[in-house]
């Protein structure tokens, strides 16, 4: 079959399209024909290599998958050949000990099959595009969970999103929209800031001009004064966490899946003290969450914005587009 992969950790010089064996399906697991595979950042840290995290070599990343059902493994019942699926990425035992991420620690969908065990999988609706379903598990099962689960956004609280343009980001933007919230959407080019803005933001900060948390204070007012946003929402960490702390209000909450640009940050400890937020970690989803996020397609009410889908053939160049920061949404492949 054909599949983007790599042979060795690397920069994206070491990815190949190429050639590799067709999986097969262990007892209890099914093949998957690939109908559309969505990118997420999780393939560039997959492909850079990750501490403490063993991936699959010859590695093939690509961690959501819609698809359609090929081959079942013995054993597996309650499935059938044919049928569309959209299956949740992660694998977890947490009594054995056992994370497994599709694309992480064992191959992906930047391929025209790949093995899932039948218990991720999730009946996919007619009524749902295979790209619409595969920009959903990670970046909106991710951004549900934070959101929701963990950060308990309520209707009318005003919410700034840091990283904002990516798939995380714009999922936090129409999934904070949708429950009645306030979006400040934070990017780093004014371009993307009215993409933002055509997306639903009310209203947008660029960072690469001017400092979130200045702006914030100007529109807001300053901490002791009642000025701040109810929720932060900052995968981006690196430099950004101090000056994101600082746009948090009294008793408001920092919400935080990852660290793009980079996982040791300074803390404004006067700001942790003086406002009395909460610092909230959030990662991965539920099965709970990836269903609410495709019932809310499924009805009309959501529409991930896809910035281009491409061809598996062109899917390094597609890898590179998300390396360079060049996307707003998602980047989905096409085998
Ligand atoms: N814990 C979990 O379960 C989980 C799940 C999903 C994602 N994540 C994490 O969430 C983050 C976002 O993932 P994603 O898939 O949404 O990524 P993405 O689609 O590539 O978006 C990332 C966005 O972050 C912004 N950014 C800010 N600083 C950056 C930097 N130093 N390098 C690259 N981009 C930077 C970029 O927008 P601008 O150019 O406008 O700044 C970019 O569009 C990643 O760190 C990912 O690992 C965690």
């Amino acid at each position: 079959m054909k599949a983007v992969y790599f042979e060795e950790h690397g920069d994206l010089s070491v990815l190949k399209y190429g050639e590799v064996p067709v999986p097969e399906p262990a007892p209890g697991w099914v093949r998957l024909r690939v109908k559309a595979c969505g990118l997420n950042y999780l393939d560039i840290f997959s492909r850079r290599g990750m501490p403490g995290i063993k991936v699959e070599l010859p590695g093939i990343t690509g961690g959501d998958c819609a698809g359609v059902i090929d081959k079942l493994g013995d054993g597996v019942e309650g499935w059938r050949v044919g049928e569309r699926v959209l299956p949740v990425s992660h694998h977890v035992d947490w009594e054995g000990g056992q994370f497994e991420m599709l694309g992480e620690t064992r191959n992906g969908a930047m391929a025209e099959y790949c093995t899932v065990r039948a218990s991720q999988l999730m009946r996919l609706p007619d009524s749902v595009a295979d790209e619409k379903a595969a920009a959903l598990p990670c970046a909106y099962g991710t951004a549900y969970r934070m959101l929701h689960t963990r950060g308990g956004i309520k209707t009318g609280e005003t919410i700034l999103v840091l990283g904002a343009s990516g798939g995380v980001g714009t999922a936090c933007i129409l999934l904070a929209k949708l429950t009645g919230c306030k979006v400040i959407a934070a990017a780093g080019s004014e371009d993307k800031c009215e993409r933002l803005r055509a997306l639903g933001a009310d209203e947008t900060i660029n960072y690469a001009t001017t400092k979130i948390d200045r702006y914030i204070r100007e529109t807001t007012g300053t901490l002791l004064r009642g000025g701040g946003v109810d929720v932060v929402v900052n995968f981006t960490a690196g430099d950004t966490w101090a000056a994101s702390m600082r746009c948090v209000k009294r008793f408001g909450r920092l919400l935080c899946c990852g660290g793009t640009g980079g996982y040791s940050a300074v803390t404004d400890i006067p700001y942790l003290f003086m406002s009395e937020m909460n610092i909230i970690g959030s990662t991965g989803w539920t099965v709970a969450d990836q269903r609410a996020c495709l019932d809310l397609v499924a009805s009309g009410r959501l529409d991930p914005p896809i910035d281009r889908v491409c061809t598996l053939a062109d899917g390094i160049d597609a890898v590179r587009a998300l390396e360079e920061r060049a996307v707003v949404g998602k980047v989905i492949v096409k085998p």
